[in-house]
């Protein structure tokens, strides 16, 4: 089952149109990624479950609402960083993994050097974030480390999705919910995102 949904918000399909510009220099790429992600968090939440808790208004006892479960921030690396202020913004008060891959060259498979999660993980709901799903190599690697780590509730959220990678990941993990603001339209033979928006980590950090 593809568990696909697109996020299209004005002002998200407005930010993403200058972030695939390749006339937008690093420090707007990366300002741009921030906000991006933070309109994205703020509709991936909508239908997050809240708890009733007992507070004391200046004026009386009151019952109000709060996030029902703690979260983790799942940042694949490199590029997952650049999503990391925006999401903070929102939840700062969340967790945050890292989990390092890299796209082999030449069989474009990920390869893991580092992994870093929160302990009590399993007890969480996990945003797992990267900018981008390409063949879904990477989004599927880190989502079978976070289970294997026990977290059973688990998004992931990306800004460019490619068909080939949304197949991938739905197959491999059905039960995780993914997030969009663009499904484009097919890999190159590099296993680069036609259009997309070329190297998501190299334009983020300024390293090419
Ligand atoms: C990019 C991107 C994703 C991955 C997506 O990372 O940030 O992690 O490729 O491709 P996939 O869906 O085919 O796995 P890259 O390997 O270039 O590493 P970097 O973020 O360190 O630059
Ligand atoms: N990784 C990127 O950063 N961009 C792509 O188009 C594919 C993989």
């Amino acid at each position: 089952m593809k568990n696909l949904t697109i996020i299209d918000h004005p002002l998200i399909q407005h930010k993403l149109t200058y972030l695939r510009d390749k006339r937008t220099d690093h420090m707007q790429f990366r300002l741009l990624t921030k906000e991006l992600t933070s309109f994205m968090l703020y509709e991936v939440m909508a239908d997050y479950p809240l708890k009733e808790i007992v507070i004391e208004t200046p004026l009386m006892p009151a019952k109000a609402k709060v996030l029902a479960r703690e979260i983790s921030l799942v940042l694949i690396l490199r590029a997952g960083l650049g999503m990391l202020d925006g999401l903070l913004q929102l939840v700062p008060e969340a967790r945050v993994g890292h989990i390092g891959l890299y796209r082999n060259e030449n069989t474009l498979e990920p390869v893991q050097y580092y992994a870093k999660l929160p302990t009590n993980i399993a007890e969480t709901d996990v945003i797992l974030v990267d900018p981008m799903l390409a063949t879904g190599g990477s989004a599927a690697s880190a989502a079978t480390i976070v289970k294997k780590a026990g977290a059973q509730n688990i998004k992931f959220v990306c800004m460019v999705a490619a068909p080939e990678g949304l197949d991938r990941l739905s197959a491999s993990h059905p039960d995780v919910a993914i997030y969009a603001a663009a499904l484009d339209e097919r890999l190159n033979e590099h296993g680069y995102i036609l259009p997309g928006l070329g190297d998501a980590g190299d334009r983020l950090f300024g390293t090419k």
